[in-house]
């Protein structure tokens, strides 16, 4: 009879176990289940793989042809530079690309589900993470409005994004330090103009008030600043 018993309890703790790990909070990040970056589907999957480094470099070759050698993506800001952006900022924009809330026509074919698994994800953001970054030398704008751009970002960006530009992990929010200029102002002007259809919505408040010589002088201080200062 305890057997029977043991047995039956074994089996209803099994049942319901996906609904303890649906409700498990994730212990590195403060997300939420409403509203802007919900964390659910592939997203909160992928945020709970373990990412592989290893692995992940093998995975992103695919990703090579436009991000380039070493994610150092290109200074003209076609493409963004990846190399040691957060796990979970890249888990984060992946999936939303992925979903089609962000936008990006020309990555799609390769970030399909049928060419990129979830446990590829995690181990591409866990490689891209890892990878040293190398400092800007050639994406910037004109350089004529650097104290302009200074004070704007301390006044309206440093609060979220770190007065270095480091962006903090948990809260999802990306390093732009030395990021490339033509790539940040092609994203400010897509959050401005709700393009960039993940935009954090108090960001998108910030920005909307900003006329295109406020996004330039922004964009071109946050270029130049340097990484790990
Ligand atoms: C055909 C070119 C192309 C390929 C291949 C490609 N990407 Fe991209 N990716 C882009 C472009 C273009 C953007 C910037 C889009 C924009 O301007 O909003 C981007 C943006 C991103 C971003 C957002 C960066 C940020 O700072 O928000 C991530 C993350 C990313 N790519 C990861 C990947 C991964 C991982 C792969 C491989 C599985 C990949 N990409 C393959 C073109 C590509
Ligand atoms: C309320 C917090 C907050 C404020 C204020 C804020 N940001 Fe952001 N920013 C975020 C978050 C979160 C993301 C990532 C989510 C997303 O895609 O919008 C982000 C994304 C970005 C990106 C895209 C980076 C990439 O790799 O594609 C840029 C560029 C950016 N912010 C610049 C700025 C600038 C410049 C300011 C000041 C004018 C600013 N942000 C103000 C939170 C903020």
């Amino acid at each position: 009879m305890h057997r029977v018993i043991a047995t039956l309890f074994l089996y209803l703790m099994f049942l319901s176990m996906p609904l303890f790990a649906q409700d498990k909070p994730l212990k590195n990040v403060e997300g939420s289940t409403s509203g802007w970056n919900q964390l659910s589907g592939e997203k909160l999957k992928a945020l709970e793989l373990k990412g592989n480094p290893i692995s992940g470099a093998e995975a992103f070759k695919i990703c090579q042809g436009c991000h380039k050698n070493g994610a150092i993506g290109t200074p003209s800001g076609a493409y963004p530079r990846l190399a040691g952006q957060y796990s979970t900022v890249l888990i984060e924009q992946i999936a939303d690309i992925r979903s089609g809330i962000r936008k990006n026509p020309k990555m799609e074919p390769y970030s399909d589900e049928h060419v990129l698994s979830i446990q590829e994800i995690s181990d591409i953001a866990a490689y891209l993470q890892s990878v040293p970054i190398q400092q800007n030398t050639a994406g910037f704008g004109s350089g004529n409005e650097l104290v302009k751009g200074q004070a704007l970002y301390l006044k309206d960006c440093a609060v979220c994004h770190g007065n270095q530009g480091e962006g903090n992990a948990r809260k999802f929010i990306p390093l732009i330090a030395g990021q490339y200029y033509k790539y940040l102002l092609r994203e400010l002007g897509f959050i401005q103009t709700e393009k960039r259809g993940n935009a954090n919505p108090d960001m998108v408040i910030v920005l909307k008030l900003y006329g295109k010589e406020d996004l330039e002088a922004v964009a071109d201080y946050v270029s130049r600043i340097p990484i790990g200062k």
